[in-house]
């Protein structure tokens, strides 16, 4: 039978087998739901999208009206202008002590275009990518389309939310071809230290045909004197398969201007760039003047923004460590809370629902309390639910608040 997307003027789109098996992205459902419910009037606190509050710099923004008015306007190289690619050159060099010259550099309309690019360009049907749950959401749905085949390796509060050397040797074989790291990670918070990534380098040096996407988006929000590693700095040896993805989202409150780059071997690049030439071209030029303004500008409001992030995570540590059946550790890096929730299951909400899941106690969050977060589901790790603290402190006290009184409201046991 025909899928019809739509009849209006006896139209029939036929949907293919691929876009139906993908998931809308749990994070974009989320917060369509909370925009959805806010326009109905209901007074919502968002906390299930990962972006910063604070307004881009002002002179990223000054950088990007400059570029307009002066007449770049045009389309770019493929990949990134020159001046931006050298900046990016420049800024592996001093932040990651890796050297990347601009023919292995590719400029992309954000980190996860760029993280689709590699995989499509590089998987053939029924390769594997080895991705450690919980993993950012995108990562499973991004192999599925490229006809690959998405390994999850689950890595629960036991492993430390990490993948294990040992974990990831089990989990390779003949047909695999990616392991995706990212640290700091969403929604887990956690980092990989220099010894834990030289352990896994260790397991990669015996497997020569499995390449790693570094995925370094949340470098500049790290904690506790906890230091920042990837996989190219680590193990300079396996330069030729690292792919070092990042971006100006996170680190620069630069969400909307979309604009993620990578570094890599020269054939991977050049691949992902004729990717991106027969589809999205270069990203926007003025948004690629904006983020060379962001790498090579002042940098210390960054600073700022992280003491900012260490006061907003210990607003929310406080305020719902002591909650019972809601279990928080600190996160050592990104803006994310991910809080246990499993010792709710089996209380019921004053309309007598019994919570089973955490797709249940994200619901009734969302319904009862007029908080919107992720369940942990969405990330292949149930009995969580994500937090984003990257809000004013305002918001996250009264949404702590609200949380503290919807779990008070559930009732134990049958009745
Ligand atoms: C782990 C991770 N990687 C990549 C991205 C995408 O970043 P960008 O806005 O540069 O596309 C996100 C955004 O949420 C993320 O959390």
């Amino acid at each position: 039978m025909l899928n019809i997307f739509s009849l209006r003027k006896g139209i029939a789109v036929q949907l293919s087998e691929k876009i139906k098996s993908v998931r809308v992205s749990g994070t974009v459902k989320l917060a369509q739901m909370a925009r959805d419910l806010k326009s109905a009037g209901r007074d919502i606190i968002e906390l299930s999208e990962g972006e910063p509050d604070f307004d881009t710099p002002k002179h990223v923004i000054d950088a990007a009206h400059q570029a307009a008015v002066s007449g770049q306007t045009r389309y770019t190289a493929v990949a990134g202008t020159l001046p931006l690619r050298g900046a990016i050159c420049n800024k592996f060099s001093r932040d990651n002590a890796i050297t990347y010259r601009p023919e292995e550099i590719i400029v992309g309309t954000g980190a996860k275009q760029l993280i689709f690019n590699a995989l499509l360009a590089t998987m053939n049907p029924g390769d594997e990518a080895i991705i450690p749950a919980p993993y950012w959401v995108s990562y499973p749905d991004m192999v599925k389309i490229a006809d690959g085949i998405p390994v999850i390796v689950e890595c629960g509060p036991e492993q430390g939310f990490k993948i294990s050397a040992k974990a990831l040797e089990n989990a390779i074989n003949e047909r695999t071809r990616w392991l995706i790291l990212n640290s700091p990670g969403n929604p887990s918070g956690v980092v990989y230290s220099t010894s834990e990534l030289t352990d896994l380098a260790e397991v990669l040096r015996r497997h020569p045909e499995v390449s790693v996407i570094s995925d370094d988006i949340y470098e500049a929000i790290i904690f506790d004197g906890h230091e920042f590693a990837t996989m190219a700095s680590v193990a300079p040896d396996l330069i030729d398969r690292i792919l070092t993805v990042n971006g100006v989202s996170k680190s620069f409150a630069m969400t909307g201007w979309r604009i993620g780059y990578a570094g890599g071997p020269e054939d991977l690049i050049g691949a992902m760039t004729k990717l991106q030439g027969q589809s999205t071209t270069n990203p926007s030029s003025v948004s690629q003047a904006a983020a060379l303004a962001a790498l090579e500008g002042p940098q210390d409001f960054l600073a700022v923004w992280l003491n900012a992030y260490i006061l907003r995570r210990e607003l929310v540590q406080s305020r719902l460590e002591g909650v019972h059946g809601l279990n928080l550790q600190l996160p050592q890096g990104a803006f994310y809370h991910f809080i246990g929730c499993s010792g709710l299951y089996g209380r019921r909400t004053p309309t007598c629902e019994r919570l089973t899941s955490d797709t249940d106690f994200s619901g009734y969050l969302i319904n009862h309390a007029g908080v919107a977060l992720v369940p942990g589901s969405e990330f292949g790790c149930p009995g969580y639910v994500r937090l984003c603290f990257a809000k004013s402190e305002h918001e996250l006290a009264e949404a702590c608040k609200r949380i503290r009184d919807a779990v008070s409201d559930l009732e134990y046991g049958d009745r």
